[in-house]
């Protein structure tokens, strides 16, 4: 679970970039397949970066997310926009959508396959017929360690980051927060890697049809992307 303060470096960092960056090619692939959902879910929304940009763009999101400090984030940043803190990999609200996604490889933070599977069939039960489920899962080869390296936050604020691989198939964002010189926190978020064909195996064994797994959104031979991209249709 995210604490009150990572949320707080999330927001204020830059990693907003992602959902921004993915909300655009949603857009586009949305608007090249003629498609106009009229609700969505953002599961896993973090800072309601997504959830707003559909907003803007005529789409009634709504948002979920584990940790309440993100929801708060979400929920300053646009407040009438519904969120609701809950586990994704229990989470059944009592609606049905056009649209769901899941971005920033949030869907790494479910290490075990069994719960990705549960996740699967509890949104194939909420998505109406017809619906795209669209999500991203980090790709392996893109996964890179790093060295250490440290930033100024403000005047009195150092943050330190280090990405380390604690097992082949883990990767661990380590992050140091200091006030004045003096560490006030430390956070390790831990993500599994998935195999994207047994990522797809998973949708298809919840009913879904797998339309898309590739390292971009849209059809752009140009386009490089870092993650996997993977779009699902209920029949
Ligand atoms: C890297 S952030 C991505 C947030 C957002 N989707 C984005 O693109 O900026 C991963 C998010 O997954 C959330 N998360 C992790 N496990 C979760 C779970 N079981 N249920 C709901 N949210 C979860 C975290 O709280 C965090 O906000």
């Amino acid at each position: 679970m995210y604490s009150d303060v990572f949320c707080k470096v999330y927001n204020e960092f830059g990693w907003n970039y992602y959902p921004e960056a993915f909300g655009e090619q949603l857009l586009k692939w949305l608007a090249a397949n003629a498609l106009c959902p009229g609700t969505a879910l953002d599961l896993a929304c973090g800072t309601g970066v997504l959830c707003q940009i559909l907003d803007q763009n005529g789409i009634k999101a709504s948002g979920m997310d584990f940790s309440a400090g993100m929801i708060r984030i979400a929920a300053s940043r646009a407040p009438h926009i519904s969120y609701e803190v809950a586990d994704m990999i229990t989470y059944r609200p009592h609606r049905q959508f056009d649209l769901v996604t899941c971005t920033g490889d949030a869907l790494n933070h479910i290490h075990s396959l069994c719960d990705v599977g549960r996740i699967f069939e509890n949104v194939y039960a909420y998505l109406n017929s017809g619906g795209y489920f669209i999500f991203d899962i980090l790709n392996e080869n893109e996964v890179s360690t790093s060295e250490p390296f440290e930033m100024d936050f403000s005047d009195r604020i150092r943050v330190w980051f280090r990405m380390v691989r604690p097992e082949p198939e883990m990767v661990q964002l380590q992050i140091r927060v200091y006030e004045d010189g003096a560490l006030q926190f430390e956070e390790r978020i831990t993500e599994k890697l998935h195999d994207p064909a047994t990522v797809c195996g998973l949708l298809r064994q919840a009913g879904f049809t797998v339309v898309r797994c590739a390292d971009t959104l849209l059809d752009d031979p140009d386009a490089h992307g870092t993650t996997w991209f993977v779009i699902a249709k209920k029949a």
